[in-house]
């Protein structure tokens, strides 16, 4: 089979779902619950043409599924439908995923001259309309050999000391901290089209700071804190279940104490960007930039 084309059965088309008004998460869900596209595995069969007709970058007839109005494309609504087994890279053809952005703009003078007070607005606009985890950030830190690491962690805390995250002392990124404090937080938040990007030195917190936020953790995540040599290999699951029994016999009848190995990282912030997706990826895209004084200058970058 040709790279990026899928060899579909020809059926009925289904009946359109989506509405001028159906944004595109709602119509995925929609089409992946609807028992006659998982059982027929169809697919319009004049867009799937039309697509194999102009190859995979093409995306669906605007007559046929005005992407205007639902953002969908014949790549991902195959996947979505089961089909993208039947590329030749058992996947979705990750290249001709596309999405418009929202009507968010952002001008220098919408930027409060204070990053931390537009991170707080834009963290609260996250806060509010982000369905899951809009604390979840990408932190990337490097080894010795400065090869970079990524993984997601959770924020708890920001002020205008920095973004404060908790961790295991003994895990990979605090050994990489520990030879490198220079890290960098990504937030990311589809649904209003906006990142944003956080350098700063990353230290850890005091042990009075970590030991409030680790009273306020349900019992269950105090225990698993214990448990977890995090970042360590291990041979089986069950070690760990097992683990967890016995530190949670451990405590029985009492408060579980902070591990010595577990606590917070503050990341001091000397740049910070806010990114807003526009049309045309003309992105608006600012960069603030702390000054020796403490102050902050505004840059706009090309997006
Ligand atoms: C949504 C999400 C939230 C996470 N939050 C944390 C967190 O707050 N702290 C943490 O140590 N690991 C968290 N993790 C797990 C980390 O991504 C990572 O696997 C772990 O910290 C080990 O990373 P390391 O081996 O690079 O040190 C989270 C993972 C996900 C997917």
């Amino acid at each position: 089979m040709r790279k990026g084309r899928l060899e579909l059965p020809r059926v009925a088309p289904l009946a359109p779902k989506a509405s001028a008004s159906t944004n595109f998460a709602t119509f995925a869900l929609d089409a992946m619950s609807d028992p006659h596209v998982l059982s027929s595995r169809a697919l319009y069969p004049q867009a799937i043409s039309d697509w194999n007709s102009v190859g995979a970058t093409n995306t669906v007839p605007d007559t046929l599924f005005p992407r205007s109005e639902i953002g969908c494309q014949v790549p991902f609504f195959a996947y979505i439908c089961g089909m993208a087994e039947d590329t030749e890279h058992h996947g979705m053809n990750v290249a001709s995923l596309r999405r418009s952005a929202t009507g968010f703009a952002l001008d220098r003078e919408d930027l409060d001259d204070d990053p931390i007070v537009q991170f707080e607005d834009w963290f609260r606009y996250a806060c509010e309309n982000v369905a899951l985890d809009p604390n979840a950030v990408a932190l990337s830190s490097v080894d010795s050999s400065m090869r970079p690491s990524s993984r997601t962690v959770l924020l708890k805390s920001f002020d205008e000391k920095g973004f404060v995250f908790y961790t295991n002392y003994e895990s990979r990124k605090a050994a990489e901290i520990a030879e490198n404090p220079n890290v960098s937080l990504l937030f990311f938040w589809a649904e209003p089209a906006r990142q944003v990007k956080i350098r700063g030195i990353a230290e850890k917190i005091p042990t009075s700071e970590s030991l409030a936020y680790f009273l306020s953790r349900p019992r269950g995540s105090q225990i698993g804190a214990w448990v977890s040599a995090q970042s360590s290999v291990i041979s089986s699951r069950s070690l760990l279940e097992a683990k967890f029994q016995e530190i949670k016999q451990k405590f029985r009848d009492k408060d579980v104490s902070l591990p010595s190995f577990w606590g917070g990282y503050r990341v001091d912030p000397e740049e910070i960007e806010f990114w807003q997706g526009r049309r045309n990826r003309l992105h608006d895209r600012f960069l603030y930039t702390k000054q020796a004084d403490g102050t902050w200058t505004i840059e706009r970058l090309a997006p």
